[in-house]
C-alpha cells in the first residue's frame, strides 16, 4: 500500500536484530501487504472494507480476569497498593504514580515520589502489565513480584532504608499480621519482603481492561467503526505492528526508540544500562498500547503531551514515514478501541488495617 514500507521493513529488520538478545524474533510476514481474503478464510469479517484474518492473528484478545486463586493474597495485596506507610514519610504509596481510577497513571512527565523528588522516567500503567515479557522500561524486573520490591526502596519513589524495615512496619499492624496469615497459610514467616512483592504482583494480575477492540477480534465486526477498522488497517500498513503486536499491543519485546532517526533525548539509555551491551544503547520495552488514550503524556521521558504527538513521532523515528494529520487521526481513532473499562469493584479503595 505504502511505497516506503518495504524500505521501511528493512531498517526495523536491522533495528529489531540489533537489539536485546532477549528479544523474540519477529516475523516479518505480516507486515507485507497482506493477500486479498477469501470468503472461505473470513466468514466473520466478511464486510467490503474488512481487514484479513491473517493480519487479526497477530493479535489475541484480553480475557476478563479469571477468579484468583488465592483471594486472601489479592485482598492482601490491594490493600499493600494503597498503603502509604509503605513509604518513609507514609505518604506515597504505588497508587499515587498509579492511580487505579486513572488508568494507572499519574499524567506527569516524570513522576514525583517521597519529598518531592522527581525521578526521570514516565509511569506506565500498572494495567495489563502482568502480561509483559519483563516490567520497566528497561526491563530490569523479571516480573512483578520482583518489580513491586523496587519502588518501595527506591530514594526517589517510597523511599524505605531496606526490606527489613517494610517488615517492621508491618508486624507492628496486628490486621496485617492476620491478613498476611490467611494469604500465607502454614509459611513459617507470613511477613517477608517477598512476600510484599508477590502480593502485589497477585493483586496486579486482576488488573486487567478487555475492550471494543477484544469483541472485534472475537468477531464482532460492528464493534468497531469504519474509521477505526481505516485506522487499524493504517497502523498496519505503516509497519507500526513490527513491534506493537500481540496481546497487549506491545510488552513483548525490546527496541530501539529512534531507528530512523534518532530519540532527540539520548540522557537515558535504556536497557544498556542493565546490561551495558552496546546493542542495548537507547533499546526499551516496547511499551503495551491498551488504554492508551487515556495514560498521556507519553514515552519513557514523558516528552510527547497527545497521543497525535506519539504517533507522529513513532512514525517518523521509528520507521521514517510523515503522516498526515489525518492519518495520526485515524490511528489515533483506533487506538481509543484499546480503551477498557476499569473493574470499579476490584480497584475500589480498602480499608487499611
Ligand atoms: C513516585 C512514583 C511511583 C511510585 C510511588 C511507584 N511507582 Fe511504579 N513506576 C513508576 C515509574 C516512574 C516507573 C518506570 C520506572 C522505570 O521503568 O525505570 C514505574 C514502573 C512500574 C511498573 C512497570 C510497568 C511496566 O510496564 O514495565 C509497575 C508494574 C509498577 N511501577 C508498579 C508499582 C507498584 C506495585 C508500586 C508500589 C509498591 C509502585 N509502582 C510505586 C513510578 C512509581
Ligand atoms: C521498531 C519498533 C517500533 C515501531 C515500528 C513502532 N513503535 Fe511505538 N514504540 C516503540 C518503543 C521502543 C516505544 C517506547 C519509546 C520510548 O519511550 O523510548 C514506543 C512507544 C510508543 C507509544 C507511546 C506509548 C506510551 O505509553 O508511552 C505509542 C503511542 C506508540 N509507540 C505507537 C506507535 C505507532 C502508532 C507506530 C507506527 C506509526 C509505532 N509505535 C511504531 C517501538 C516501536
Amino acid at each position: 500500500m505504502r511505497q516506503s514500507s518495504i524500505a521501511s521493513l528493512a531498517v526495523l529488520l536491522a533495528a529489531c536484530t540489533s537489539s536485546s538478545s532477549t528479544t523474540p524474533p519477529l516475523d516479518a510476514v505480516a507486515i507485507a501487504p497482506p493477500p486479498a481474503p477469501t470468503v472461505a478464510s473470513a466468514p466473520k469479517h466478511a464486510a467490503p472494507d474488512a481487514i484479513n484474518p491473517r493480519l487479526l492473528r497477530r493479535f489475541q484478545p484480553l480475557d476478563q480476569a479469571a477468579a484468583p486463586e488465592n483471594p486472601a493474597l489479592v485482598d492482601l495485596g490491594r490493600m499493600l497498593f494503597f498503603d502509604k506507610r509503605l513509604s518513609r514519610d507514609r505518604d506515597v504509596s504505588c497508587n499515587s504514580c498509579h492511580r487505579l481510577d486513572r488508568y494507572g497513571v499519574d499524567h506527569e512527565a516524570t513522576s514525583t515520589g517521597a519529598r518531592g523528588k522527581r525521578g526521570r522516567r514516565n509511569a506506565p500503567t500498572v494495567y495489563n502489565a502482568a502480561g509483559h515479557v519483563r516490567a520497566f522500561w528497561d526491563g530490569r524486573a523479571a516480573d512483578l513480584a520482583e518489580q513491586a520490591k523496587g519502588p518501595i526502596l527506591n530514594p526517589l519513589e517510597m523511599a524505605m532504608p531496606d526490606g527489613a524495615s517494610v517488615v517492621r512496619v508491618l508486624v507492628a499492624i496486628p490486621g496485617y499480621v492476620t491478613a498476611f496469615e490467611r494469604a500465607f497459610p502454614g509459611a513459617a514467616r507470613p511477613i517477608t519482603y517477598d512476600h510484599v512483592g508477590r502480593a502485589i504482583a497477585a493483586f496486579e494480575k486482576g488488573l486487567v481492561t478487555p475492550s471494543r477492540w477484544d469483541r472485534y477480534l472475537a468477531g464482532d465486526a460492528s464493534a468497531l467503526t469504519k474509521r477505526e477498522v481505516a485506522g487499524l488497517r493504517l497502523f498496519s500498513d505503516t509497519g507500526c505492528m513490527a513491534c506493537h503486536t500481540g496481546r497487549y499491543l506491545g510488552g513483548s519485546s525490546f527496541q530501539k526508540a529512534g531507528v530512523t532517526r534518532p530519540w532527540p533525548n539520548q540522557r537515558d539509555q535504556g536497557r544498556f544500562e542493565v546490561t551495558a551491551a552496546p546493542a542495548d544503547r537507547m533499546v526499551f520495552k516496547v511499551p503495551g498500547l491498551r488504554n492508551v488514550a487515556m495514560t498521556a503524556p507519553y514515552f519513557h521521558d514523558g516528552s510527547a503531551k497527545t497521543l497525535e504527538e506519539a504517533v507522529g513521532t513513532m512514525a517518523r523515528v521509528q520507521l521514517g514515514e510523515e503522516l498526515s494529520t489525518e492519518d495520526i487521526g485515524l490511528i489515533v481513532a483506533w487506538l481509543g478501541t484499546l480503551t477498557g473499562e476499569l473493574p470499579a469493584e476490584y480497584i475500589r479503595e480498602p480499608a487499611l488495617p
